[in-house]
């Protein structure tokens, strides 16, 4: 079965693959990778996912050391008949920047996803100061190859993709981008846009932040991930919790649902190809889904900016949501 979205199809790079303005994230936070506890509904997520017409996955080498990319070769790449449906998009996060290591990250990714193709694969962080050129070099020449279809980066800075253009065609784009997350729009989405790059959003609930669920006092324990992220960092948290309500204010007048207003306001920013969302059961899985079918008028979509475009005022900008420079 599938759903009636009431936005067009996208398209990235030149995939023939026209899809849905809304992908599927790999990095499946929640599950237990060794005891794979919760991997059952998450495979129901993800086939409901695809039966609802959603046919981007986006994984990394990274997510789970492999876990990811394996369980969506297992479901997808395996599957022939699935495999030439999908939109498998990977990444790979690299110390070495020859163009030898991306080869061989690309060749893993490939076996791990039991495909012979990726249709679409990223350097998921750039390295600060240092010569990219080379993994841009291997990424056409595996393109030429067909072990790639598309190439993208993620993270990277305007001048990181501009050396990297003097060697190669950028597809697409991968970045943080929310209603409490937008630095993004002073150069990076002017630069795509200019060069006709797709931009793929990443953490569009603001690690789940926009689906409303955190009380005011945070509750990680010390050495919990999150506690690295910038809208949790105990001097930004109490302005971020507080926009968070005005949010939810503004989501009761209609008795809308947060997150779906917050996945809305993203798919209908222009800049935006692609909006990807993290589901780890089908009821997740459904409730992003209804961001690309409810009714939301503009009007509230205009006010939830109103309150963004405040709360940029004080979210330190450290360059991605992460604060992470490698
Ligand atoms: N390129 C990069 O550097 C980069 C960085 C981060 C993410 N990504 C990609 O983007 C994907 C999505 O990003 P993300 O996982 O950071 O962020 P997100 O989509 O903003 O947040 C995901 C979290 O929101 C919660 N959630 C999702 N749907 C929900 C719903 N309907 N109701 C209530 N809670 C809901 C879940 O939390 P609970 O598990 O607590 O329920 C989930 O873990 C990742 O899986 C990955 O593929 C890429």
């Amino acid at each position: 079965m599938t759903g009636a979205s009431l936005l067009p199809r996208v398209q990235i790079g030149r995939s023939k693959k026209m899809q849905l303005p809304l992908g599927m994230g790999g990095s499946f936070y929640g599950l237990d990778h060794r005891n794979r506890q919760g991997e059952a509904e998450l495979i129901d997520a993800l086939e409901t996912a695809l039966e609802y017409g959603i046919i981007h996955f986006d994984t990394a080498t990274g997510y789970g050391d492999g876990y990811s990319e394996r369980l969506l070769g297992r479901l997808f790449g395996a599957v022939p008949e699935r495999r030439e449906r999908v939109f498998l998009a990977s990444k790979a996060n690299l110390d070495d920047i020859s163009a030898q290591a991306i080869t061989a990250a690309i060749d893993a990714s490939r076996q791990r996803l039991q495909t012979d193709y990726i249709d679409l694969y990223y350097l998921h962080w750039p390295r600060t100061g240092r010569d990219m050129r080379p993994w841009m070099e291997g990424l056409e020449t595996a393109r030429q190859q067909g072990k790639i279809a598309a190439i993208g980066v993620s993270n990277f800075t305007v001048p990181q993709m501009q050396a990297l253009a003097e060697v190669g065609q950028i597809d697409a784009y991968q970045l943080g981008y929310n209603l409490l997350w937008r630095f993004s729009e002073r150069d990076v989405l002017p630069y795509c846009a200019e060069h006709q790059i797709a931009v793929v959003a990443y953490s569009a609930l603001a690690h789940g932040i926009l689906a409303g669920k955190y009380a005011r006092k945070l509750d990680f324990v010390p050495n919990d991930q999150r506690w690295t992220i910038t809208l949790f960092k105990e001097t930004v948290w109490p302005q971020v919790y507080d926009t968070v309500e005005t949010f939810k204010a503004i989501a009761r007048q209609g008795n809308y649902d947060l997150g779906q207003l917050a996945l809305r306001w993203l798919l209908r920013r222009p800049a935006v190809t692609s909006v990807l969302v993290s589901a780890k059961n089908r009821a997740q899985l459904l409730a992003n889904y209804a961001a690309l079918t409810v009714d939301i008028p503009d009007a509230i979509l205009d006010e939830l900016t109103v309150v963004s475009d405040r709360a940029l005022q004080f979210v330190p900008d450290e360059g991605n949501p992460f604060g992470y420079h490698p």
